[in-house]
């Protein structure tokens, strides 16, 4: 080349001058810095429309390629009278074309639109303009494979509609611009809006960061691959601010098998390190499963199996929170008494399906001090390890107060017989059976009757609460309510939901809440606590008529909503905070065994293998035969009466010293 500059930096030592090249050499279409050749472009043609990281395939091209973006702010007034001008411009090229009977000009109508709106938003402060520079410089060891790398850059740019100019008689003024020192000597600038210059922020990943950066080993149980990028998604709710997850999606979705799949992971891990740094924690996981769904996982990994509706299983709601610690002395929360007091009028609401009214909370309260003075309960704490009355005392004592002519009495002892003699008595009918402990406990509710299903769940979830609060016993714990929309049609279970949901993350425990009345849970004050108060949220393939509701909860674009109505079974959107990916569930052969309710898999098994699944079945059911009163509060924690602690409070000793 004929104008070629020669400059010689003489080597410096030292940390500045390690960054300087030995050597710079200047011609017209690239530089030769030390012995490389570099060829810089300007872009100064855009596509129309650009979409969220469409600058990502240039910084994965595998060649050595610098990319720099200079971003400089337009001042508002600026902008405007510009956009005013430009306005002007085109809306008189429109005018006189229409004057002379002019066909009127599709692209000029669009920029003249596009223009107009661009002011408005300006205007409304929506959003800014800035001037963009996107400028590239290609780097290679010799000149032949110079030219290469920069045909293939130039036909890359051309696929992705940009228009790269080369930097000819500028090759230097192009290489300084993409250094990274903020100088822009080509001036190769487009005005952009703000959406389009966060369209083009280079560092957007479809994954999600890692929960601990120092290291690269994913932390927390795997939910499925990444539908944006392949890789895999793993998630640590035990690491978020609280543990708690909801799980919606309309029905067969995939809800109960992610559940599932969750629980199953989650069984393998242990969090926490004893001194000697050995994993201390097993997680224990509680299951609420209405639909008798998770009993061959609990067979085959060894789980426990309640069968509430079964002969012999029940739940006695007056049973206090006495916790027995590992010495075996037993502790109670301070106002022990007065919280079961309260549960009680939850429990009696829910059996009547209906809120109590002031009245009937009066005599209620008088009804149940009653019934435990009867029992030799008081307010004196060494009372609290006798035998707990039952629901037929609490009957019996409203019929007594009820024979002395106050009808409201009667009306409550009339409105809870079929629940103490009549057809739904069983589940109440006597001291609550003692339930093994073991990491996988599922209470299925399948075979209660529709009008206990509601109460069912809510005393396993007060039977399961009174273990997990149990200061004596710390480990983590997943509580899941598979179904949580039967729960919340009652405004008093879902308070209760509510209650344990905001005390669970102190116990360490994360309450999972999986349902298909999306509606149900976001129409209500108290679902969407619950939903709030959930770090981890699952949305998966949504109804039509609920998607308004959550793109509103959960703030989804308009991509995330249109993902959310057409996603596959088993695909959805995991979310938590600010952080937002796509996912797909997938489960080993092993694990879809185990937590398939596929009709045709489920009979592919069986053909299979009769013993299989039959088996396993047979297994799982234990039976618990009839507690002995003096078991259930000597035999430790397997065996506490239920409680209402859902906070820390103080504990009291209650044997005499
Ligand atoms: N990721 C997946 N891979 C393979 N099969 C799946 C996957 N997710 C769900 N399924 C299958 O889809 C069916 C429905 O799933 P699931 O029972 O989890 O639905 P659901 O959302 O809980 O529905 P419902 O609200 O009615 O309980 C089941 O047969 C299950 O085995
Ligand atoms: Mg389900």
């Amino acid at each position: 080349m004929a104008r070629t500059t020669h400059h010689t930096t003489p080597a410096r030592s030292g940390a500045a001058g390690a960054f300087t090249p030995d050597s710079l050499s200047v011609s017209a279409r690239h530089l030769e810095v030390g012995n490389e050749f570099v060829a810089s472009f300007g872009v100064t043609g855009y596509p129309q429309e650009v979409y969220p990281g469409w600058l990502a395939p240039l910084l994965t091209y595998p060649a050595r390629l610098d990319v720099s973006v200079h971003v400089q702010p337009v001042d508002p007034a600026t902008a405007a009278s510009g956009l005013r001008k430009q306005r002007a411009k085109l809306e008189s090229s429109r005018r006189h074309n229409s004057r002379h009977d002019r066909l009127d000009d599709p692209e000029l109508d669009a920029a003249a639109e596009d223009a107009a709106d661009l002011s408005r938003r300006i205007a409304r402060g929506d959003g800014r303009l800035f001037r963009f520079g996107l400028y590239l410089t290609v780097h290679a060891p010799d000149e032949t494979s110079l030219a290469e790398e920069v045909s293939a850059l130039r036909s890359l740019c051309a696929s992705l509609l940009l228009d790269a100019k080369p930097a000819t008689y500028r090759a230097l003024q192009g290489w300084v611009s993409t250094l990274p020192l903020g100088l822009d000597p080509l001036g190769l600038k487009r005005t952009f809006d703000t959406a389009a210059v966060s369209a083009a922020y280079p560092f957007t990943s479809p994954d999600l960061p890692p929960t601990d950066p120092t290291t690269s080993a994913p932390s927390g149980v795997l939910y499925g691959y990444n539908i944006g990028s392949s890789g895999l998604v793993h998630w640590d709710r035990f690491a978020c601010d609280n543990y708690n997850s909801v799980v919606l999606g309309r029905s067969g979705a995939g809800k109960s098998y992610l559940v599932k799949l969750e629980t199953l992971r989650s069984l393998y891990r242990a969090l926490g390190h004893d001194e000697d740094g050995w994993a201390a924690d097993e997680v224990q996981a509680f299951v609420v499963d209405p639909e008798d769904e998770y009993a061959r996982l609990a067979a085959q990994v060894g789980g426990t199996y309640v069968h509430l509706g079964a002969g012999g299983v029940r739940l006695n709601p007056f049973d206090l929170p006495v916790h027995t610690d590992a010495r075996g002395r037993h502790t109670a929360p301070q106002d022990a008494l007065k919280r079961r007091s309260l549960f009680l009028h939850t429990v009696v609401a829910v059996l009547f399906g209906a809120e109590i009214t002031a009245a009937e909370r009066a005599v209620l309260d008088t009804a149940i001090t009653t019934t435990y003075h009867r029992a030799g309960i008081t307010d004196d704490p060494r009372t609290w390890t006798r035998p707990a009355p039952l629901l037929r005392d609490l009957r019996d004592t409203l019929t007594t107060t009820g024979d002395n002519s106050d009808t409201v009495a009667a009306d409550l002892a009339a409105r809870l017989h079929p629940f103490v003699d009549g057809a739904f008595a069983d589940l109440f009918d006597g001291p609550t059976t003692a339930t093994p402990d073991g990491h996988l406990v599922v209470f299925s509710l399948r075979d209660l009757p529709d009008e206990l299903r509601a109460i069912g769940t809510l005393l396993v979830l007060d039977t399961v609460w009174r273990r997990v609060s149990n200061p004596a016993y710390r480990r983590p714990r997943l509580v899941v309510v598979d179904e949580a929309g039967l729960l919340m049609q009652q405004p008093e279970a879902a308070r209760f939901l509510f209650r344990l949901a905001k005390a669970a993350r102190k116990h360490w425990c994360g309450l999972t809440t999986a349902t298909q009345d999306a509606a149900d849970l976001l129409g209500s004050d108290l679902g969407k606590a619950i939903v709030s108060n959930a770090a981890t949220q699952v949305l998966l393939r949504q109804a039509p008529q609920v998607i308004d509701q959550i793109c509103e909860a959960f703030n989804l674009s308009a991509g995330e909503r249109q993902y959310l109505l057409s996603a596959d079974r088993g695909q959805g959107l995991l979310s938590s905070g600010t952080q937002r990916v796509a996912f797909e569930s997938l489960a080993s052969p092993t694990e879809n065994f185990l937590i398939t309710t596929d009709p045709a898999e489920l009979a592919r098994f069986a053909d299979d293998d009769p013993d299989a699944t039959d088996h396993g079945l047979a297994g799982a059911y234990i039976d618990l035969g009839p507690a002995d009163t003096a078991d259930s509060f000597d035999v430790g924690a397997d065996a506490e009466p239920a409680g209402d602690g859902f906070d820390d409070a103080g504990q009291v000793d209650l044997d005499p010293a």
